[in-house]
């Protein structure tokens, strides 16, 4: 029979092991309310902007998110929390993508001229693209045998790159907009203090 001393590590252990799945679960949340309400004509007068605008808010959402990981380890000192980062930056590129993707595909049907206009032309479209491209090394590196391939300090210098693609998706944002500035100016401050929080960290 189990003593009650056994409880908080059962409890740590079933923490550990369903964490997880958990949160892969509740990550794909926001993709199937996106679907559902496409299905069901709740979208909005132009669902296809609803759905791009909706996709570039959690891939900026999950960036942001994969950038608390550390500091919310440094604040609170719940070292499991470390095991969702690679989990949660993979999300952020692949809503990045979806974002993209339903950009190129539903909302320009692939018109490659067209698109290149709007890159060359439209500086959020070039900021967005800089911040997906930078995003691109640090998924594909993002498998243990990659890790153990590159060296770990390697890999923790490529992947400071998130910081730089963080930057380029807020000012996307920003740049996008014509009015109403109180949202990109949320993600900016959340921004600046995860980043000010990892730099109290390292002087201090
Ligand atoms: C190839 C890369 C990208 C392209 C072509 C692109 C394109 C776009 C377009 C066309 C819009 C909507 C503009 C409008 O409705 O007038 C938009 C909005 C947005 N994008 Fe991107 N984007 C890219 C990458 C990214 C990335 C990497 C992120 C974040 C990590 C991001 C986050 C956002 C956000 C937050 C919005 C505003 C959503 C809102 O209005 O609520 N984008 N993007």
């Amino acid at each position: 029979m189990l003593a009650a001393k056994d409880y908080p590590s059962m409890f740590r252990e079933l923490t550990r092991r369903a964490l997880k799945p958990i949160v892969f679960i509740l990550c794909l949340i926001p993709l199937i309310w996106l679907i559902a309400r496409g299905f069901t004509g709740n979208l909005g007068a132009n669902p296809i902007e609803a759905l791009i605008r909706g996709l570039g808010d959690w891939a900026l959402r999950f960036l942001l998110i994969t950038l608390a990981v550390t500091p919310v380890r440094i604040v609170t000192g719940w070292l499991a929390v470390a095991r969702l980062r690679r989990m949660l930056g993979l999300y952020a590129f692949f809503y990045a993508t979806l974002h993209m993707l339903s950009y190129v595909g539903l909302d320009h049907l692939f018109n490659w001229s067209v698109l290149w206009e709007d890159f060359v032309k439209r500086i959020y479209i070039t900021f967005g693209v800089s911040a997906l491209v930078l995003l691109i090394p640090l998924a594909v590196t993002s498998s243990d045998k990659i890790v153990r391939k590159i060296g770990g300090v390697v890999w923790r210098r490529l992947h400071r790159i998130v910081y730089v693609a963080a930057i380029a998706a807020v000012t996307h944002y920003f740049l996008m907009i014509k009015a109403g500035y109180t949202e990109p100016m949320i993600y900016a401050a959340v921004l600046i203090i995860l980043f000010g929080i990892r730099l109290y960290k390292k002087w201090a």
